[in-house]
């Protein structure tokens, strides 16, 4: 396969940013694990230089290994069959609950912030440990068995936590929904999971509103034959909750009749641990499955090392565990270091903008982690509530998810931070498992808004996206890729081997490509400026343009569809659909979502249909901030979209619209400069 040229790679500065000038700062020198940055640099060497040496006094000191594994490293990206810990056996349940549990049985393991601030509770290790040993005996009675998948459809709760421990317990292979995905959505996800069995709840409560979880799960599952039982947890206990006899069971009644201890069963290190799906740049979403082994290593190192996680800390990762934040740092991550996580039920909102802060304070936490989206939101609203409470316990603050702006950056290290806390800007991705780059906190420099420097074992490069040649030395500007497999990469997509290939290591034979444009400033320090495929990034939830394209052509009166992603204040990005009618003759009226008055011939309602159909289809995450009625999308001779003109046009920038040589019908882009003026320009001004 030829080399995949990414037409937008210059326009990624869009999201990205330029660099600053050297600012370096410097926190928390001299009580990390890695001291300064010449060790962490000497170390960083070392699992280049020696991977099977590195990773293998890695795997010794932190997890615990049934039967030991006879070699560290397999597999090439060439080949796309890689392989970390062979032969080796364990368990992750064991692991993030067992091995604590009996050291030390009392410490808080999970730390519940409910939605209602009276719900609140805390599970320490020894309750944790027999809550998932009755869980995973009511799924071992149910015949679940090592390999089989279970899908979870869980809100923000301990049960998630649990439900997920309970099926790597056994052996089987979680595939976690995030609960604000649509029954349609749940449904393709646990079809193409295979699940036989699924978790969830009667309803879930967020920001004082009750989602009503269990008639999601009977609308997605409804002729679903190959789910055959539903454990359903009782989180509000309304007793007005349909159950279908043979089917769905109460969760207090199933665990009742179970023992407080099952144990463990041994896993090889590559079985799969869990499927997490996520959107790429075409078709439908991909199940990543993450190996056993691997990842929870993966999930250990970056904890303990980019966060410097020492026994006494407690981490508040604000990220739902429906995404791969809450997989890795608020479960993996700290439980197999044995360290409390905190599990938020509601929103930086609810009740008020104090939210954050007064879980900080009451639980004295010392690590906070959460996507920029929530510090846009709060910048921007409840700046005040920040000095009302106590938050001097935290020493890093941490970022995910998408770009953080400098300005951002230093505003958290100065309102949040107090000027004394590491900000760790963290990038990585759902297939990465664990960090890619990120600083050490106390180790490594930071510079607002650059993620820094690779984490151990993680050889990043970046490739002149045209040529396809890796840029050497400093101060270059490409893709991002990484040239050897790490340990907590994923290992392949779920039933489709062979479109992880394509996806990932073909794109640039020999690397990992992971889709986003990146430059590398003159210290070394990578800088992320987003995606360069069809990826758009809405408050650090990522979807796929095509996935909404799709969506909305279903429509009777859609011809085709074209989705951008533009800069958005509070939401990072936000999802702007162009929309061409099936008869370009009608008139469907112009105006944005809120103010559409319909037209002629497409009904009243015709913008707000196309937006509900979105939250019917995907969820009201992925909600178009506006649909703009076009006669034509702009394509290129061979019929492909041109993405960049539309975002150019719509982000205000048609002077940059570049070289439009390429396109079969130049003679469009007026009339889309135009539709955009009075369909989107126009209702902003108001
Ligand atoms: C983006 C989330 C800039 C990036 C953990 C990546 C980031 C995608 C950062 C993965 C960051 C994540 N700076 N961009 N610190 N972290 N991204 O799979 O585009 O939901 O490819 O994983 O988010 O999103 P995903």
């Amino acid at each position: 396969m030829t080399n995949r040229k990414y037409e937008n790679v210059q326009e990624a500065e869009d999201v990205g940013f330029r660099y600053t000038p050297d600012h370096f700062y410097f926190n928390q020198p001299g009580k990390s694990y890695v001291t300064d940055m010449a060790h962490y640099q000497r170390l960083y060497d070392e699992s280049i230089a020696d991977p099977e040496l590195f990773f293998d006094q890695m795997a010794r000191e932190f997890l615990h290994w049934d039967k030991p594994y006879t070699k560290v490293k397999w597999g090439s990206l060439e080949k796309g069959d890689i392989a970390w810990f062979l032969n080796g056996e364990l368990n992750a349940c064991y692991n993030c609950v067992d091995r604590h549990a009996f050291q030390t049985p009392d410490k808080s393991a999970i730390i519940f912030e409910a939605d209602d601030e009276k719900e609140n509770r805390i599970i320490t290790f020894s309750e944790l440990l027999r809550e998932v040993s009755k869980v995973a005996g009511v799924l071992r009675s149910w015949g679940v068995q090592k390999g089989d998948t279970v899908g979870i459809y869980l809100p923000m709760i301990p049960e998630a936590i649990i439900a997920m421990l309970a099926v790597v317990r056994i052996g089987a292979i979680h595939s976690v929904v995030f609960a604000g995905f649509s029954a349609a959505s749940l449904k393709d996800r646990v079809v193409d999971a295979g699940c036989k069995v699924v978790l969830t709840c009667d309803e879930g409560r967020r920001g004082g509103k009750t989602i009503h979880m269990k008639n999601i799960v009977d609308e997605g599952l409804n002729g679903v034959d190959s789910v055959s039982k539903i454990l359903v947890f009782q989180r509000t206990g309304n007793a007005n909750i349909p159950m279908t006899s043979g089917r769905d069971y109460w969760w207090s009644e199933e665990t009742a009749k179970q023992r407080s201890y099952l144990p463990p069963v041994p896993c090889n290190a590559e079985d799969p641990l869990f499927l997490l799906y996520t959107s790429g740049s075409t078709g439908s979403p991909k199940g990543v499955v993450h190996s056993t082994g691997g990842y929870l290593l993966g999930a250990a190192i970056t904890t303990r090392y980019v966060f410097d996680i020492h026994p006494e800390d407690v981490l508040f990762t604000a990220g739902d565990v429906g995404w791969i934040t809450g997989h890795t740092y608020a479960l993996y991550g700290p439980l197999s270091l044995g360290t409390p996580t905190i599990i938020f039920e509601s929103t930086p909102a609810y009740p008020d903008y104090g939210r954050y802060w007064r879980i900080i304070e009451r639980y004295k936490a010392t690590h906070f982690y959460v996507a920029p989206t929530a510090l846009r939101l709060i910048k921007k609203s409840g700046e005040s509530e920040i000095s009302k409470y106590d938050i001097s316990s935290l020493r890093m603050l941490g970022s995910v998810g998408e770009p953080i702006s400098p300005e951002l950056w230093e505003w958290y290290h100065e309102k949040i931070g107090n000027k004394d806390c590491v900000v760790c800007d963290t990038m990585w991705q759902t297939e990465s498992g664990s960090h890619l780059i990120a600083p050490l906190a106390g180790a490594v420099p930071t510079k607002p808004g650059s993620a820094t420097v690779p984490f151990f074992g993680v050889d990043t490069c970046i490739i002149d996206p045209v040529t396809g040649m890796e840029l050497k030395g400093n101060d270059v500007v490409g893709v991002l890729a990484v040239k050897s497999p790490w340990p907590s990469m994923a290992r392949s997509i779920w039933k489709d081997h062979n479109r992880y290939v394509e996806t990932y290591l073909k794109p640039y034979p020999g690397y990992y490509f992971t889709g986003d444009g990146a430059g590398r400033d003159h210290d070394g320090y990578y800088w992320i400026r987003g995606r360069v495929d069809d990826v758009v990034n809405v408050s650090g939830h990522r979807l796929s343009t095509s996935e909404i394209e799709a969506c909305i052509s279903d429509d009777e009166y859609v011809s085709e569809a074209a989705v951008v992603g533009i800069a958005d204040d509070l939401t990072g990005q936000a999802v702007i659909a162009f929309v061409c009618l099936r008869d370009p003759d009608l008139n469907a009226g112009c105006g944005d979502i809120e103010t559409s008055m319909g037209g002629d011939a497409t009904p009243p309602d015709f913008h707000r249909e196309l937006v509900l159909q979105v939250r019917r289809e995907i969820g009201p995450f992925a909600s178009p901030k506006a649909i703009i009625i076009i006669k034509e999308l702009p394509k290129t001779r061979s019929g492909k979209i041109m993405r960049r003109v539309l975002r150019k046009i719509v982000s205000n920038e048609a002077d940059q619209l570049g070289d439009l040589s390429t396109l079969s019908n130049a003679e469009a882009v007026p009339d889309i400069m135009d539709a955009v003026k009075q369909q989107f320009f126009s209702k902003l001004a108001h």
